[in-house]
């Protein structure tokens, strides 16, 4: 059961440097017709100097700040990454550690692109669970560093980023409805292997590089599938008022449209920044919030879907009722 909360707080990071279409022109055999035709994006981010953990510690403690609550409050710590940078300690100890926050749960959350939808039901979930009022749900992802940069059906379509939410304990619930899923990924449709070494017990392993390989059209349709799905499922169980406005994960804008042609939603309904970012796997839901809410398209009083899919292959959905009023 989730405990009910409500999101009082909304942060996002993503690196300084921008590169645009026409910069991987100089990369790849590509070009910024095809790349923003057939996918929406024009630019993304991309790190230098920056790293998950500190993009996701800005990211949070902006969040924190935002709802005004003390680091020493937070009582659970859920981090989703597909990229993190230690195998461990954890992204969300990292961010403990950073934040100093003096107790609390932390744990990492794996899913895929899905992973934040995975990182907010489990918070909420949590709070629930261990009776605690406050919870800090980050994700981070550098995708940029798993990337075949000569492989130019992969590397446009990517970028880098953190986002965060702090969720608290309120007297109704304000995040409703989970649909969390998955289904065996068997055409390795989406994967990024990691390294494989050798030891003296299993002698030579086979040679595996960490990138991320796809089978774009498979994801396309996949795609599609579970988001014209678990949209509807969404739907059915919202009773007693309709979701009027949704954040998907930010893969493809065709992905977008094609689903609001289906289901003949309206396209104004669905909030899309892949143009400024590309995919950042779980953190562009987080990020596409934030952008929404500061952009004044988000408002208090809106009920919204926010839709997940990604490798595994996983899906996921949840409603939220936003009850943060615009800065202007
Ligand atoms: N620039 C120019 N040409 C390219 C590029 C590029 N960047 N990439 C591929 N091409 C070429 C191909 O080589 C191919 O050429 P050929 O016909 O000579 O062989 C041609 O374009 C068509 O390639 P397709 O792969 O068929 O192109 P498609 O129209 O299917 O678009 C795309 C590819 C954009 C990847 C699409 O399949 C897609 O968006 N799929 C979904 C992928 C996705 O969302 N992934 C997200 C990651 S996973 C996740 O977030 C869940």
């Amino acid at each position: 059961m989730l405990a009910p909360v409500s999101i009082a707080g909304v942060a996002k990071c993503v690196p300084e440097r921008i590169v645009t279409n026409f910069d991987l022109e100089s990369l790849v055999e590509t070009s910024d017709e095809w790349i923003a035709k057939r996918t929406g994006i024009r630019t993304r981010r991309v790190v230098a100097e920056e790293t998950g953990v500190g993009m996701a510690c800005r990211a949070a403690r902006e969040a924190l700040e935002m709802s005004g609550t003390a680091a020493k409050d937070v009582g659970i710590v859920v981090a989703c990454t597909i990229t993190g940078e230690d195998l461990t300690p954890s992204m969300a100890s990292s961010i403990q550690k950073t934040l100093g926050i003096p107790a609390c749960a932390a744990l990492d959350v794996s899913a895929g692109c899905t992973g934040f939808i995975y990182a907010l039901v489990t918070a909420a979930s949590l709070m629930d669970t261990l009776q605690m009022d406050v919870a800090l749900v980050v994700a981070s992802e550098v995708m940029t560093k798993y990337l075949d940069w000569s492989d130019r059906s992969t590397c446009v379509l990517f970028g880098d980023g953190a986002g965060a939410l702090v969720l608290r304990r309120s007297e109704t619930a304000h995040v409703s409805f989970p649909i969390l899923s998955a289904t065996a990924d068997v055409d390795e449709v989406i994967t990024l292997k990691k390294e494989a070494r050798s030891t003296p017990f299993t002698g030579p392993v086979e040679a595996v590089s960490s990138i991320i390989k796809m089978k774009g059209a498979d994801v396309f349709t996949y795609a599609v599938g579970v988001l014209e799905r678990t949209l509807l499922q969404l739907s059915e169980a919202c009773t007693d008022r309709p979701y009027t406005k949704i954040v998907p994960h930010q893969a493809n804008e065709k992905i977008i449209d094609f689903v609001a042609r289906s289901m003949g939603i309206s396209r104004e309904q669905f909030f899309v920044d892949i143009s400024n970012y590309a995919n950042t796997s779980s953190a562009s839901i987080p990020i596409a919030l934030c952008d929404a809410w500061e952009s004044g398209w988000l408002n208090a009083g809106d009920r919204v879907a926010l839709v997940g899919f990604g490798s595994g292959l996983t899906s996921g959905g949840v409603v939220i009722d936003w009850t943060i009023p615009n800065k202007v």
